[in-house]
């Protein structure tokens, strides 16, 4: 994205339209004037009001833009990062419907907030917002061919600093959105390793490990070998560190399930619930662009991104209900449900990281389970938590990005429903309190080490666009992820 700063109106470049943001409540501001009168008639009419998000289009004459877009903003006592987001991601929506490649933005003042942040947070809504998956339409892109925006004149606010800031991050949230929206028989486990990998060409500080199936097979990852069985791809534990702070001890893993299809198994889901399972790769596809992204913020941090990635298939050679498999540390687990998978192969990452990265704190996201989507909706995400401070470190980064996160118990006694007369463990402890229950399956294989677990069942995947989210993948989690890491810079002691 092309994008130029310009503080005097007047010397702005021509582009497709201008956005004008208005205030509910105001007649007229600076912004307005701007406009010459060209929106009384609609603003006397009652037409529009500024309500958040509301836009209206109209026509200029002999300005530099042949449209402008009315955009408003909802009351200015009320206003929020977040909903200027919203309302700059609905005026991108808007102008792209009409098929804009460039875009004209007045940037409001808002009184007793740093410019860095009335910036930072609308121009990351127009950037989150400009964003369509095409890549697998065929024959109707030719005839309606799509656009999204390609440069911006931003009026009155920002610095190119401030901006590559933001575009770093947007493009890992992109990142992220374009490796969950692509077919799952191409996103498939061999394609994230090879990515993986190409990661190493992007920094020095990066180092890459592919451990394949030889080798899960030689150290006894068993759980993540049945899960596998069935598949045609074989199986991988994808591993990126990045370090950018060698003179710190702190090591943060991030570890993130990374099942390419999800079909239940042979507890095989029915046609709908199988429908959206693509993206049952996001917490896999999200860790890895973290560290991608913290690596081209060049911040001060060791991060290592974790990810096991397979197939959950059904076929003559699927994992059987009632048989037990033996995980990395040796604990084993009877099967009483094939779909509860994401908890094995993740039992078998976090047991990995336990015994050999020695980290500070693991965070682990997974869409891990529907009862998540249930008990929270589509728009938050649930952690669960053996370390309140990691807990809040998380809960402040999520406040910084308006990533919905919501702190959820893990309550011990619930633990019996676990309990196997043959193995050590079952997979599944039934319908009630999954998430809970899936969270505390997890915790037997992170012993004492600092951990928190993100289910980010609903938010990770929508079934229709919101604010600035296209419909389907949204990449959420990734901006939170790089504030906690920013966040722990600071926090480093550089002796
Ligand atoms: N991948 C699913 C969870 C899921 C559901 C993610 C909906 C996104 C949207 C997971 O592997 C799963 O099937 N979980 C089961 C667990 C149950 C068998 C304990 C579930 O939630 O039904
Ligand atoms: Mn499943
Ligand atoms: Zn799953």
């Amino acid at each position: 994205m092309k994008t130029d700063f310009v503080l005097d109106f007047e010397k702005r470049k021509e582009a497709d339209f201008l956005v004008v943001p208005f205030w509910e409540g105001l007649e007229e501001t600076a912004e307005t004037k701007c406009l010459k009168g060209a929106a009384n008639a609609a603003l006397a009419s009652g037409d529009f009001k500024g309500k958040k998000g509301e836009t209206l289009l109209l026509y200029g004459k002999g300005e530099k833009e042949p449209r402008f877009l009315l955009l408003g903003l909802g009351k200015p006592q009320e206003v929020t990062a977040e909903s200027l987001r919203r309302c700059f991601g609905n005026a991108v929506r808007a102008v792209l419907s009409k098929k804009a490649k460039s875009l004209n933005v007045l940037f409001p003042h808002i009184e007793k907030w740093e410019k860095e942040k009335v910036f930072s947070a609308i121009y990351e809504g127009i950037l989150l917002s400009n964003y369509k998956f095409n890549r697998l339409k065929g024959f109707s892109l030719k005839e309606n061919p799509e656009t999204l925006l390609e440069k911006i004149g931003c009026i009155g606010l920002g610095t190119t600093a401030w901006a590559e800031k933001v575009q770093m991050i947007v493009s890992g949230v992109h990142y992220v959105r374009d490796l969950v929206n692509g077919n799952a028989d191409d996103v498939n486990p061999k394609m994230l390793a090879d990515e993986a990998l190409s990661f190493e060409q992007l920094s020095s500080q990066i180092k890459v490990t592919i451990f394949d199936k030889k080798w899960l097979e030689k150290e006894g990852m068993g759980l993540l070998l049945a899960v596998n069985r069935s598949s045609s791809f074989d199986p991988f534990l994808i591993q990126v560190s990045y370090k950018g702070n060698p003179h710190s001890q702190e090591h943060i893993v991030l570890v993130g399930k990374g099942v390419t299809y999800d079909t239940g198994g042979l507890s095989l889901k029915p046609t709908d619930g199988m429908l959206t399972m693509k993206c049952d790769m996001a917490g896999a596809a999200t860790v890895l662009g973290a560290v991608r992204t913290a690596a081209a913020l060049g911040l001060k941090v060791n991060v290592t991104a974790v990810a096991p990635v397979t197939e959950n298939c059904i076929g003559p050679t699927s994992y059987k209900l009632g048989d037990v498999y033996r995980s990395y540390l040796g604990k084993t687990v009877e099967i009483n449900n094939t779909d509860a998978e994401g908890r094995l192969i993740l039992a078998d990452a976090l047991g990995y990281v336990i015994r050999n990265l020695n980290p500070t704190s693991i965070i682990d996201l997974a869409t891990l389970t529907g009862g998540m989507v249930i008990a929270l909706g589509e728009e938050m995400a649930g952690v669960f938590s053996n370390h309140d401070a990691l807990a809040n470190e998380l809960m402040e980064a999520s406040h910084s990005t308006d990533e919905l996160l919501w702190k959820m118990p893990l309550n011990e006694d619930y633990k019996d429903c676990l309990k196997s007369d043959i193995a050590d463990l079952i997979n599944s402890g039934g319908r009630d309190a999954s998430a809970m229950k899936g969270a505390l399956f997890l915790q037997e294989f992170v012993g004492s080490a600092h951990w928190a677990h993100l289910d980010i069942a609903g938010p990770a995947y929508l079934s229709k666009p919101k604010y600035y989210h296209p419909t389907k993948a949204t990449g959420y989690g990734l901006r939170l992820l790089v504030d906690f890491l920013r966040k722990k810079e600071t926090y480093t002691d550089p002796s």
